[in-house]
């Protein structure tokens, strides 16, 4: 392992009021979990990283609830996504304790704890039905129960929920213990942090050669990887061709307390599509109850608002009435980086020197092991592992092209 690049200001060559770093070996831009990960598995690789991020550790996975869903957030025609999530879910126990030994961060919040979807009307059942019919063909497991055996499973459903899906598989994390721990594991592996926004990439010869942030220093790398969720479609400099085609999807999100007296509160996560809308409850073991979250195209707007918070507890309370007696102690809203086809964008893209790791939509906290090893091995092979590939970005580059042509 070598330790990280220190003193970025050596060697600076760069234009008036600038400095430029001595070149490193990846450049990631952007901290969120994505980025972080992708900073950690390279360094671990003994690559030379620099990260660049004006607050790294923050982003979508300060608002995210971090449910492991891949089983009850199964859509027509994403099997293939499908494929890729199962992957990144099986991979998460191992993940979760390599990373508490890189970390010192004990506990991400990792819980085994199975879900509950279920079904309140005679729409939610046939909608669910429908999944369970679809999950079935995928071969996944997943048991239809009776309303009274969801109530069995979980006592403080309402009495109106008419029949559920039982997925011992879907489990959750704690994503800002997550983004926690990566951070402080890209800090033991020696990756340089540079707490700054990048603003413009830096291209020469038809190639990415590095970043200039808005402090002014220029950092050079031999490979970048743009890694910014949301904010990753807006990045000065990225020629229009390879510009990743990511857009904001808004997401309110609420924080409860579960008092020790009222514990078990709930055992698993509880989701359900209420009225069209999902609503998800997931009970993390230090009593916190998340609640979210709704799904909304209004470009870079992160406002709570009232309309937003009483749907989430409208919902949520024809599931669990209980919920009305806990404390709310946090509302906050976040942007998923959604794309055009609901799946990530993974690895190189038609310019040299740049890779993509963005665009994981719902997906993020999920994906998360599974995108530090595909980027890391594209990073230091220079091949995108096969499971990757029907996630490259050229799919959309492609497709542009011959819409134009
Ligand atoms: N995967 C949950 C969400 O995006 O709301």
């Amino acid at each position: 392992m070598h330790s990280s690049r220190k003193g970025s200001d050596a060697g600076s060559t760069g234009s008036t009021g600038s400095t430029r770093s001595a070149g490193s070996d990846v450049l990631v831009i952007g901290g969120g979990i994505i980025g972080l990960v992708t900073a950690w598995r390279a360094a671990r690789h003994g690559l030379r990283t620099v990260l660049a991020d004006p607050a790294p550790g923050g982003g979508a996975a300060q608002v995210a609830a971090g449910m492991l869903a891949a089983v009850t957030e199964l859509h027509y025609g994403e099997e293939t996504l499908l494929g890729l999530n199962l992957a990144s879910a099986a991979r998460y126990p191992e993940f979760a304790a390599e990373l508490a030994e890189a970390s010192g961060v004990a506990d991400i919040g990792y819980r085994a704890c199975g879900t509950l979807a279920v079904a309140l009307d005679a729409d939610d059942r046939l909608h669910l039905r429908e999944l369970h019919a679809l999950q079935r063909r995928c071969g996944l497991e997943s048991e239809w129960l009776t309303g009274r055996e969801c109530r069995r499973l979980e006592p403080m459903l309402a009495p109106s929920v008419r029949g559920g899906l039982r997925v011992d598989g879907d489990h959750q994390v704690d994503p800002r213990r997550l983004a926690a721990a990566l951070l402080a594991a890209c800090e033991g592996a020696g990756v340089e942090i540079r707490r700054a926004a990048a603003e413009r990439l830096l291209t020469a010869a038809d190639r990415a050669v590095g970043v200039r942030l808005d402090d002014g220093t220029e950092l050079r790398a031999d490979q970048v990887v743009l890694a910014a969720g949301s904010l990753s479609g807006r990045l000065a400099g990225v020629p229009p061709h390879v510009l990743p085609p990511v857009r904001p999807v808004k997401g309110q999100v609420l924080r409860l307390s579960v008092p020790r007296a009222y514990a078990p509160f709930l055992s698993r996560t509880v989701r359900a599509v209420v009225r069209g809308s999902h609503v998800y409850l997931v009970p993390r073991e230090n009593g916190e109850l998340v609640i979210g979250a709704t799904s909304e195209e209004l470009g870079w707007d992160t406002t709570v608002t009232a309309g937003g918070v009483y749907e989430l507890l409208r919902d949520a309370h024809e599931l669990v009435p209980g919920i009305t007696e806990l404390p709310l102690t946090e509302t906050r809203a976040g942007l998923r980086p959604g794309s055009p086809d609901n799946a990530p964008l993974l690895g190189p893209t038609d310019l040299p020197g740049l890779h993509l790791a963005t665009g994981h939509y719902r997906n993020g906290v999920l994906l998360t092991p599974l995108t530090g090893d595909v980027m890391a091995q594209l990073l230091t092979t220079g091949t995108l592992p096969e499971i990757a590939r029907p996630f490259t970005p050229r799919r959309f580059s492609t497709a542009r092209q011959e819409s134009y042509a």
